[in-house]
């Protein structure tokens, strides 16, 4: 009997040790993970910047080298994990307020170990109020990628440059995503396009396909013949969104040093491709001009659609 019972007190206190090495392990790494959290704040859902943690985390990728700075970026923080996408969302200043709603809507993400993330690219105001609300903004959320240079639509294509030079330099990923901060993106959908067989997996440049696009000379993308002497631009694909494969991003970047600055940032991407010899691959799913009486409704094939912002989103 007393035996019976000692076994057992045994028993007990084995379990219970084991127990308490399961929960100091959890407290441990959620403590981390929460102290990591914190530092960006306790209202974002999943801050895909944490140095502490970053740091720790996956091994680099054979292919991933750092690259020598080119752009003024000032971002140094680590995405928290390897990501198979990576959103990035081209925004000025002013727009906190389609920050906001990006955040809340398409953008938000809640899993554990969450396969995309999203940031937003913006660089410095001249206005002293919205550069202190910028400085606040990034404290809470942990998600603006910076560089210094004052923000300007005509200044996209330094915002390219930052952007692409932050994901190489401080992220580790599968595929790009580049979009402007007016729309709407179903980021499971354009996981399934990436996963998909038939697409590939480097060397891809995917969105919408113009084809031998003319270079303008009046309206609001009119360019001069200083600036631009020939009668065309390589194939492009427009801003709204376009994604890039890891390698292609690498490469983008080298290629900064050799092709020259173009003021238009989507055709600079083109500029770009057409100097390292990647094609575009077209995808109805990327929709710049969708119908204006549905432009808040989405259909499945929908992976990035532009004007869909504000209460389109919300409603
Ligand atoms: C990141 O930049 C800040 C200043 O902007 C600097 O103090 C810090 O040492 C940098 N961290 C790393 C890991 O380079
Ligand atoms: C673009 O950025 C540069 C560097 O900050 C600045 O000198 C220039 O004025 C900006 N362009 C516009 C149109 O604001
Ligand atoms: C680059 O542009 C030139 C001239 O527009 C064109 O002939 C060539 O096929 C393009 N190359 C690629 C890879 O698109």
């Amino acid at each position: 009997m007393t035996r019976v019972r000692k076994i057992l007190r045994y028993f007990i206190v084995a379990i219970t040790t084991v127990a308490c090495l399961q929960l100091g392990l959890f407290l441990y790494t959620h403590f981390v993970s929460w102290k990591c959290m914190s530092s960006a704040s306790s209202t974002t859902n999943s801050s895909p910047f944490c140095k502490e943690l970053g740091s720790k985390q996956e091994t680099v990728p054979p292919h991933w080298k750092p690259l020598k700075q080119k752009s003024t970026l000032i971002t140094n923080r680590t995405c928290i994990q390897y990501y198979s996408l990576l959103i990035l969302v081209s925004s000025a200043p002013a727009n906190l307020q389609r920050r906001n709603i990006i955040r809340k809507t398409w953008a938000f993400e809640s899993a554990f170990k969450p396969r995309w993330t999203t940031v937003f690219l913006v660089a410095q105001s001249r206005i002293q109020a919205e550069s202190n609300s910028l400085a606040k903004e990034d404290e809470v959320y942990g998600d603006l990628v910076r560089a210094d240079y004052y923000d300007h639509y005509w200044n996209q294509t330094l915002k390219i440059q930052m952007g692409f030079e932050w994901a190489t330099r401080h992220c580790k990923f599968s595929f790009l995503l580049k979009v402007d901060d007016d729309v709407f993106v179903n980021p499971e959908r354009v996981l399934s396009f990436l996963n998909e067989p038939s697409t590939p997996k480097e060397k891809l440049y995917a969105g919408e396909h113009r084809i031998n696009p003319r270079a303008l000379r009046d309206g609001k993308w009119k360019v001069t013949i200083e600036e631009y002497s020939e009668t065309h631009y390589p194939d492009f694909c427009p801003g709204l969104g376009f994604v890039l494969s890891h390698d292609v991003v690498v490469s983008f970047v080298k290629a900064f040093d050799f092709v020259p600055y173009f003021r238009l940032d989507d055709v600079y991407v083109g500029m770009l491709a057409n100097k390292t010899g990647i094609k575009i691959m077209h995808n109805a799913g990327f929709e710049s001009y969708p119908p204006i009486m549905l432009r808040c409704s989405p259909h499945e094939g929908t992976l990035v659609r532009h004007g869909t912002e504000g209460y389109c989103l919300i409603y």
